[in-house]
């Protein structure tokens, strides 16, 4: 997963190997893989997201690889942790993505996600980043999927 992170974010984005698997391991947190069908079936992606007691979500990190991305697979994952997280059950989906990632602000824009705010200098790289949030609570909007 350390390697499918390397390949999804740039360097100062993408998780130091030992950050990704605390978080990983982290109580409260767990992890959705998807699984690439075929004689040697391999992972093509996965999300990482952790509940608080707070009823806030907060999704670490949702990477698919390249040759897999714009087939449904980042909402597979995505709709899959919500669901996981309504049931433990919290309220809010809260995450952050660099204010230049213009492809995650298109899917979570898609996934009804609303910035709340900007962090200035989040990142190691210098770069802002956004804050995005989504209520959970009551019935699903009708159209989630791609
Ligand atoms: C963001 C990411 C997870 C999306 O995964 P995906 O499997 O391509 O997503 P989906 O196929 O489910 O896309 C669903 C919808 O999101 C939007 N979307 C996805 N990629 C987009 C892009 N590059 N530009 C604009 N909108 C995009 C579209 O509305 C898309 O529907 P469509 O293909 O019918 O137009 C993937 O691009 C990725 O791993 N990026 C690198 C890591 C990253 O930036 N993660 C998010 C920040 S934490």
């Amino acid at each position: 997963m350390w390697s499918i992170d390397q390949r999804c974010f740039p360097p100062g984005i993408a998780y130091p190997r030992r950050e990704l698997a605390a978080y990983i391991q982290h109580r409260g947190s767990f992890t959705v893989v998807a699984e690439r069908a075929g004689e040697k079936p391999s992972v093509a992606g996965f999300i990482v997201a952790e509940a608080s007691r707070r009823g806030v979500g907060h999704i670490i990190t949702i990477d698919v690889l390249p040759a897999s991305r714009r087939g449904g697979l980042g909402s597979q994952l995505l709709v899959a942790a919500e669901e996981r997280l309504r049931h433990v059950p919290c309220h809010t989906v809260v995450l952050e993505t660099a204010v230049d990632n213009t492809s995650a602000l298109g899917f979570y824009k898609r996934h009804h996600y609303s910035v709340v705010k900007v962090v200035p200098r989040y990142y190691s790289t210098g770069v802002d980043a956004f804050v995005l949030e989504k209520q959970i609570e009551g019935p699903l909007p009708a159209s989630t999927g791609p």
